[in-house]
């Protein structure tokens, strides 16, 4: 049966590049004969009738360029657990959103989100929902896929960030030590720590010894180095030890990451005895317009996303595998994560040219 009408919703944190996603679903869709609905804050979307839209060419013009999602989303754990509470009366969650989809007369969906949208997706999937899914987060985590936009975008900010970083800390002779984002990945602080020039590099996969990073900052001293730049993913952990939170999971929510630059920060002070200031990039890596980089790879999954829905291929994620776009199976994502592997290239050569990783 041919596709007339399809729905597309974001979910999960944010990430630039989201809305050049939906751009080229509405286009590709509407060229096709196909309209879309727009689902608004993720599955929310299919539970209160006031949140969807038509859109149309037009009203996705102009927005190739922002970050954010027009469409809003929400980061909130698994929704299954609860039921729902509508003016209409209590749905079970699962039962309310397949009844909407009926409702709305849709013939597949298209999810952009990370590995928690994608795993919700992938149970509706199996509910009997046409789906295709578009992997988004800055941490480049999802596993099957090289990249996801969103990444170069928080590389690129992070790395100006060093930059600036970088001559305040010679000027005062001081460690500065940088606290990016990645939950349970370091690509951010691999890439972002490369780029810029970091001196030590802590990401969640290799856990640090900071009087290892200390010795590393006293040999820079005794080579005439003036400062040193540290970058720490916010999901590093000392050996031993573990995650700093600010929040411990609750209901299903994820836990809330934050501390890991403090603490470096105060223990290296302590440890090197040079006077030490840390910062956190925060949600800033995640705001603001995609790079060129993200957003053709952003257009390039909603149009695959849509020639996998008209080809009635369902239940798949669209993955980059360089040079191309390809389905993998839903199935074979969820649950996992893609870690920074010990013999990747730029963590190897990175320790080639000196960086310190603490371990
Ligand atoms: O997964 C992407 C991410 O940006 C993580 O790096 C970070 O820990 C998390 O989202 C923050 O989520 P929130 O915006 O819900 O606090």
């Amino acid at each position: 049966m041919p596709l007339k009408k399809i729905g597309v919703l974001t979910g999960g944190g944010d990430a630039p590049g989201l809305n050049a996603v939906i751009r080229a679903v509405v286009k590709a869709a509407f060229n096709s004969g196909v309209e879309v609905l727009g689902l608004e804050d993720s599955f929310d979307g299919l539970i209160y009738p006031e949140k969807s839209r038509v859109l149309t060419p037009r009203h996705v013009t102009g927005i190739l360029r922002l970050g954010g999602t027009i469409l809003g989303t929400v980061n909130r754990g698994n929704p299954f657990l609860e039921p729902i509470v509508t003016p209409e009366g209590t749905f079970d969650y699962s039962d309310r959103v397949i009844e909407m989809f009926e409702k709305n007369q849709l013939d597949a969906l298209v999810c952009i989100g990370g590995d928690g949208t994608l795993a919700i997706s992938y149970e509706f999937y199996k509910k009997g929902i046409p789906l295709v899914g578009v992997p988004k987060t800055i941490d480049n985590d999802i596993f099957g896929t090289t990249s996801c936009f969103g990444f170069d975008t928080a590389v690129s900010f992070a790395t100006e960030a060093i930059d600036r970083l970088h001559t305040t800390a010679e000027a005062h002779r001081r460690i500065i030590v940088v606290e990016v984002m990645g939950r349970y990945a370091g690509w951010i602080a691999l890439h972002a720590g490369v780029a810029g020039g970091a001196d030590v590099i802590l990401i969640p996969e290799i856990p640090y010894d900071l009087e290892k990073v200390a010795q590393c900052i006293r040999d820079r001293d005794a080579l005439g180095a003036r400062f040193s730049i540290v970058v720490v993913a916010e999901g590093a952990v000392p050996i031993g030890g573990s995650h700093s939170i600010v929040k411990a999971a609750h209901g299903g929510t994820a836990e809330r990451l934050g501390g890991a630059g403090m603490y470096c920060a105060e223990e290296l002070e302590k440890l090197a005895k040079k006077e030490t200031r840390y910062v956190v990039l925060g949600h800033l890596q995640r705001g603001g317009a995609p790079t060129a980089f993200d957003r053709t790879l952003a257009t390039r999954f909603g149009g695959k996303a849509v020639e996998l829905l008209l080809k009635g291929m369902f239940g798949k994620m669209v993955a980059n595998h360089p040079p191309d776009l390809v389905p993998i199976p839903l199935q074979d994502v969820v649950g996992k994560t893609k870690t920074v592997p010990f013999d990747n290239d730029l963590l190897t050569t990175a320790r080639a040219l000196g960086v310190c990783f603490g371990d």
